[in-house]
């Protein structure tokens, strides 16, 4: 039996979120949010806690209605479609499941819900338990499971009824790390494997990079930025995008155009690649770590070796440039010492300077 979700044709989005705002007394969940998945898409919502992730899913799912904007799904108006009518299933951050029904069960759930006939239910029940590795354990308890395990069952339990679009709330959340990271394999291989959107939600950027084909970034009821993960890693829309999503330096400085734009700052001059804000704007550069180059000797910017950090499969500098400004530098060259002088050689490419906010 396939698992394939059955899908529209065309390039129109599966999900269309058109100015969807939600307010709760004073706070303001949702803000003029606006978002289209694609068909088969892999989407993750990242932000920090209470930035409106949850409330942005179950305003798809039905269990929230928004206060003004629209939601389409292949084009069809969601506003008044109860939850169970739509085309669309989520998987609770708490999983919950049913304690006292076995694995076998808890898949079959909406299923039976659903009207179909014994050896439907059972063929589909047990491809599912297939794809989520679950084969043996149809007659488990669910406290008899793992956390691992169970987590498997929600998901085979949710994608039972075929949704075409699939809301996962924090899937991960309740995993330790380890198992997180082969649990994002998992759920990469059954999101391919079955077709169905997946939208998910987490506040743990490395797993929203690690999963998704594109991801938004949250702040406030608002959507900063829409990109893929490389993107949204290289290309930050916003200061809080850059500042989220991974390890960066922010050099604070004045845009100074003469032969060609370059940053002023309290230590040097720092090249910009691209620079589209007027001379003498006040501005902000995010660099990562990675990105700024150590070498003993040569050209750049001179500085000296504050502290470091072994971390495995690289080296992390504190580089005190100027008076008082310190940079965090990755290397890979184990051989600097604390009180060493360095050059540091900035990237060519410059693409996230922000203005800074007035
Ligand atoms: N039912 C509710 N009643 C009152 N405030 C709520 C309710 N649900 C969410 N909020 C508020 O809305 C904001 C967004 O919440 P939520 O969507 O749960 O954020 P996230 O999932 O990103 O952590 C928070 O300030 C939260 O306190
Ligand atoms: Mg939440």
């Amino acid at each position: 039996m396939s698992l394939t979700t059955v899908s529209g044709s065309g390039s129109a989005p599966l999900l269309s979120i058109q100015r969807v705002s939600r307010r709760y007394g004073p706070v303001i969940a949702l803000d003029d949010v606006s978002l289209d998945i694609a068909r088969g898409e892999f989407f993750a919502l990242l932000g920090p806690s209470g930035c409106g992730k949850t409330t942005l899913m179950r305003c798809v799912a039905g269990f929230e209605t928004p206060d003004s904007g629209e939601l389409l799904l292949d084009g069809e108006d969601l506003a008044g479609m109860p939850p169970y009518r739509r085309p669309v299933n989520m998987m609770f951050q708490s999983y919950a499941l049913f304690p006292h029904l076995d694995v076998f069960e808890n898949v079959a759930f909406g299923l039976r819900r659903q009207g179909l006939n014994k050896e439907t239910i059972a063929g589909r029940v047990r491809a599912l338990l297939q794809l989520t590795q679950l084969d043996s354990y149809g007659s488990r308890k669910i406290n008899e499971l793992s956390g691992g395990q169970r987590q498997r069952v929600a998901l085979a339990r949710a994608l039972a009824p075929g949704p075409r679009l699939l809301l996962l709330d924090e899937p991960l959340g309740a995993l330790d790390r380890k198992l997180r990271e082969e649990t994002q394999f998992h759920l990469k291989k059954i999101q391919r494997e079955t077709g169905t959107s997946f939208m998910i939600v987490t506040h743990d950027q490395d797993e929203a990079l690690a999963l998704a084909d594109r991801v938004a970034v949250m702040r406030a009821g608002r959507i900063e930025q829409v990109a893929s993960p490389n993107d949204i890693y290289e290309r930050p829309a916003s200061r809080f995008v850059a500042g989220f999503v991974g390890d960066t330096n922010f050099i604070d400085g004045v845009v100074v155009f003469d032969s060609a734009p370059y940053l002023l700052t309290d230590f040097g001059r720092i090249a910009l690649s691209t620079c589209c804000l007027p001379d003498g704007r006040r501005a902000t550069l995010s660099v990562r770590p990675e990105d700024i180059h150590a070498r003993h000797d040569g050209p750049g910017i001179s500085g000296i070796v504050e502290e470091f950090v072994f971390r495995g499969d690289n080296t992390l500098l504190r580089v005190r440039v100027g008076n008082d400004v310190i940079l965090r530098v990755a290397t890979w060259d184990m051989r600097f010492s604390v009180g060493e002088s360095v050059m540091l050689q900035f990237p060519l490419d410059t693409p996230a300077l922000f203005a800074e906010e007035i």
